[in-house]
């Protein structure tokens, strides 16, 4: 398997799921910036990750982590794929459910685990929890008492490999879930989680863990695998009847943003042998649940914006459009290299030296380029597409410099396009900061 940075074929917009001309007139219509979605490029993605993981000799389910893009539209997509949906708070539960979603096919999953937190989400109708620490577990626990309930508990673990990703979750002295092997005596470790759960009256199902997000190099997932085994073994020892119905591996896949990255086919390939073998130790062909929210959802979305200035300086040129970082936070957060085109496109110059940069007045509202980008041409009036945007980008939209929403239009599997969220108008944002409050 080749992992890692390569030399990437020049692309032109045709890489996109969209033509220059169709892009060219839905901003006629809808004005920039705007998300263009496509709802086909969507359900493939859920078609690919599954196949990747075919060769897993039990059930395979994929789960939608709806914290990279919530919006309904795409939620409603997700359902009729048959996914489970990987939620975090009771907004996204509201969202989920107003937009139509079955609460029993969640996996919640809490960072801060109140008991106020678990009692909105039991009442609602969620059944499957991942727990992540000791107090949350008791909070769990004292809620499903007084309130009558009996979910569904996974322990999330932190099985602290070394992971190769754009952002690593797993780490030694971690905040997310709790250790597996935990030497200080400390309430906070996945044994003494478990023993609790096994005597408590809730239903034990099985582990989760989340490695990272853009994972460029699996092997992080048998090492986890590995030291997980090592776990489930010792823990028999002491309770023989432990069930694992369920081994979730948390999100990762990742996305080509014009660096070589592994393919679900290529990462399944690598660890589904392996996920074989535990349920072979288990005795048991476990539910292998597969999280994504990334590569479920950036590469259907392109963020349209327009050139609106240009400057020499140096010898560079300075082009400036109108979408800045307040809508694609992780540009400057993570220096994430989007791919960015020039429509009309131009032929690509090696030599160009343009600088990207947004409409706010901040020094760090410059665009990383890809190895993918054709950022040359660039003239005032012209559109600049920006690939790969449907993750981590809408959910952090933000008003800096009074800055509205864009609307979002998808490209239904018909082919007919469908506004499925308004731009903001100024107006509303002036009213939702209270200036009509007096
Ligand atoms: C618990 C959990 N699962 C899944 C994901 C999704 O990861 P990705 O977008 O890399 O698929 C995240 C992202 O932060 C996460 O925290």
């Amino acid at each position: 398997m080749q992992v890692g940075r390569e030399t990437f074929e020049q692309t032109t917009v045709s890489q996109i799921p969209f033509s220059e001309l169709e892009l060219s007139k839905l901003t006629t219509e809808y004005g920039t910036p705007l998300y263009v979605i496509d709802e086909h490029t969507l359900r493939n993605q859920v078609h690919k990750l599954r196949q990747g993981y075919s060769g897993y000799k039990g059930p395979v389910r994929i789960a939608y982590s709806m914290k990279t893009n919530f919006t309904p539209a795409l939620l409603k997509t997700f359902m009729t794929e048959n996914t489970l949906f990987d939620l975090t708070s009771p907004g996204e539960l509201y969202f989920y459910i107003r937009s139509g979603g079955n609460p029993e096919n969640v996996i919640y999953t809490s960072v801060t685990e109140t008991w106020d937190e678990f009692s909105q989400i039991l009442r609602a109708g969620v059944r499957l929890i991942v727990v992540g620490s000791a107090n949350g577990l008791s909070n769990l626990m004292g809620v499903a008492e007084k309130e009558g309930y009996n979910p569904k508990v996974m322990i999330r673990v932190d099985p602290e490999v070394g992971v190769k990703a754009e952002v690593r979750a797993s780490r030694r002295n971690g905040r997310f879930g709790v250790p597996l092997s935990n030497n200080t005596g400390s309430l906070d470790g996945a044994a003494s989680l478990l023993r609790r759960i096994m005597a408590s009256r809730l239903e034990f199902e099985g582990f989760h863990f989340h490695l990272g997000s853009q994972i460029s190099d699996p092997t992080c997932f048998l090492n986890a695998l590995d030291k997980l085994e090592h776990f489930i073994t010792k823990m028999r020892k002491e309770c023989p009847q432990l069930p694992v119905n369920i081994i979730d591996i948390g999100g990762g896949t990742p996305v080509n943003y014009g660096i070589r990255v592994p393919t679900p086919l290529e990462i399944g390939t690598m660890i589904t042998p392996r996920l074989n073998a535990l349920a072979d130790t288990l005795k048991n062909e476990f539910t292998l649940v597969v999280e994504s929210g990334r590569y479920l959802s950036a590469e259907a979305c392109v963020l349209l914006s327009r050139v609106l200035n240009t400057k020499n300086f140096g010898d560079q040129k300075v082009v400036f459009i109108d979408a800045g970082y307040h809508l694609l936070l992780d540009a400057v957060l993570l220096r994430q290299e989007y791919p960015q085109y020039i429509i009309p496109s131009c032929e690509h110059n090696p030599n160009d030296k343009t600088v990207l940069a947004g409409r706010l007045c901040d020094t760090y509202d410059t665009y990383p380029l890809s190895p993918a980008s054709n950022v040359c041409g660039a003239e005032i009036g012209k559109l600049m597409a920006i690939s790969n945007v449907g993750a981590y980008s809408v959910v952090f939209n933000m008003p800096f410099h009074c800055q509205t929403k864009p609307a979002t239009v998808m490209r239904k599997a018909d082919g007919t396009y469908k506004c499925i969220r308004e731009r903001q108008t100024i107006e509303q944002l002036y009213g939702e900061e209270g200036g009509n409050l007096d």
